[in-house]
């Protein structure tokens, strides 16, 4: 059962001006929380517009009925509801738990219950306001995964230096060899898979201490078109021989973004080449930007920055829901020649430039990427 702090109702003081109803009603009707009122029979006696979506149902159906029947087999919204008709406090739920839909995924949501008073101070029922948490935690989780990527990259870059010294020593040797053979010897093909591998592992250890020891970004205006168009052509490049249809939706009125333009080059070709390489022979990518109507970066002092949304949507193979946890812990990779660094480093593209990250995944349908960056630092 949830932690929950309850409190007494607070008097409240009388309103100076009278009340304005139609405003109370608008509120309801734009506030981005369900809200649920209960009379003191526990009867629905408002259902907001977000309740309507939360809960999936109509306030046509759900107007009327006993919130018993409203969230049948729920026990902790019945038991916090029960309370506080019994009781006459308030209730907040500090953890947040599921709420079960009909037809969607559970929805993880916070609850606050508060008894309803009437005029001459008698309790009339109970209000109940349900936000939603899955913003909360999906930073909470972007959170979790920077500290893991911070721990595993110092650890990752003590053991990549430590390697890179004998590797040195390996492909000297090799080299050395290769001048002793005469160039007939059928030897020189051991020697020539001895030095390409020896690159090869040169390569992923210099991702790796990138990854742990970046340099400092350098910011200055970008022109997100001009990048995604050129990202585009060199993936679409790649994939000759498949059948994949590359589509550019670029929001001509994005201005240049503040940004390191090196860094979001090798952001935006990580994410377009797991896309190419998701899908097998035909299929599509679709390249999407657009200013974000929901977010802003707010810094103390400065205006707030608007975020630009950048979507890489294919209709590959997906990702299996008990995948979408690891990719993007350093080396997780589901494919033969992978490093699994792609989207560690895309992580940390995104921090540096203080956006976040969003992936949806069907596995079989496909998979979309949506990055939010600040169009100002
Ligand atoms: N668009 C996508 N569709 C399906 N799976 C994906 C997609 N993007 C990432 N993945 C999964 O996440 C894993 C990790 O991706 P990441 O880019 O970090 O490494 P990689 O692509 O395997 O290797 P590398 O980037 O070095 O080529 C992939 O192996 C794949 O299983
Ligand atoms: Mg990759």
């Amino acid at each position: 059962m949830p932690r929950k702090t309850a409190s007494s109702q607070p008097t409240r003081p009388q309103a100076a001006r009278p009340v304005d109803h139609d405003l109370y009603a608008l509120v309801l009707e734009n506030i981005d929380r369900a809200v649920i009122a209960v009379d003191q029979q526990g009867q629905v006696s408002l259902f907001n517009p977000t309740a309507e979506i939360f809960m999936e149902r109509s306030a046509r159906s759900s107007l009327g009925i006993n919130y018993c029947e409203l969230f049948a087999g729920q026990e902790i919204f019945l038991y916090l509801v029960d309370c506080v008709l019994r009781e006459g406090r308030s209730i907040t739920d500090d953890e947040g738990f599921s709420l079960q839909r009909p037809k969607g995924q559970p929805l993880p949501v916070n609850v606050h219950v508060a008894p309803i008073f009437s005029k001459s101070g008698h309790q009339d029922g109970a209000v109940m306001i349900i936000r939603d948490l899955t913003r909360a935690r999906e930073l909470e989780e972007a959170l979790r995964r920077a500290d893991r990527l911070s721990m595993l990259g110092t650890l990752a870059a003590g053991l990549a230096h430590e390697i890179k010294n004998p590797l040195g020593g390996i492909k000297g040797a090799a080299q050395l060899l290769t001048m002793e053979l005469t160039d007939d010897s059928a030897l020189q093909d051991y020697t020539r898979v001895m030095i390409r591998e020896v690159d090869r592992i040169n390569g992923i250890i210099e991702e790796l201490m990138d990854l742990a020891t970046p340099r400092p970004s350098v910011f200055s205006p970008v022109n997100l078109a001009r990048l995604l168009n050129d990202t585009a052509l060199l993936q679409q490049e790649a994939a000759r021989g498949q059948n994949i249809e590359f589509t550019l939706k670029l929001d001509p009125s994005i201005p240049a973004l503040q940004g390191d333009e090196q860094l979001l080059a090798r952001l935006f070709l990580n994410l377009v080449k797991n896309a190419r390489e998701a899908i097998k022979r035909n299929g599509r990518v679709i390249i999407e930007t657009k200013i974000s109507s929901e977010y802003h970066l707010t810094s103390p002092g400065s205006r707030p920055s608007p975020m630009v949304l950048i979507k890489v949507s294919d209709n590959g193979c997906g990702i299996a829901e008990s995948e979408l946890e690891r990719i993007f812990t350093p080396y997780f990779t589901t494919k033969p020649q992978g490093t699994g660094l792609g989207l560690a480093i895309c992580q940390k593209i995104v921090e540096d430039h203080r956006g976040f990250f969003q992936i949806s995944s069907v596995p079989d349908t496909g998979t979309t990427v949506t990055i939010s960056l600040p169009l100002r630092q």
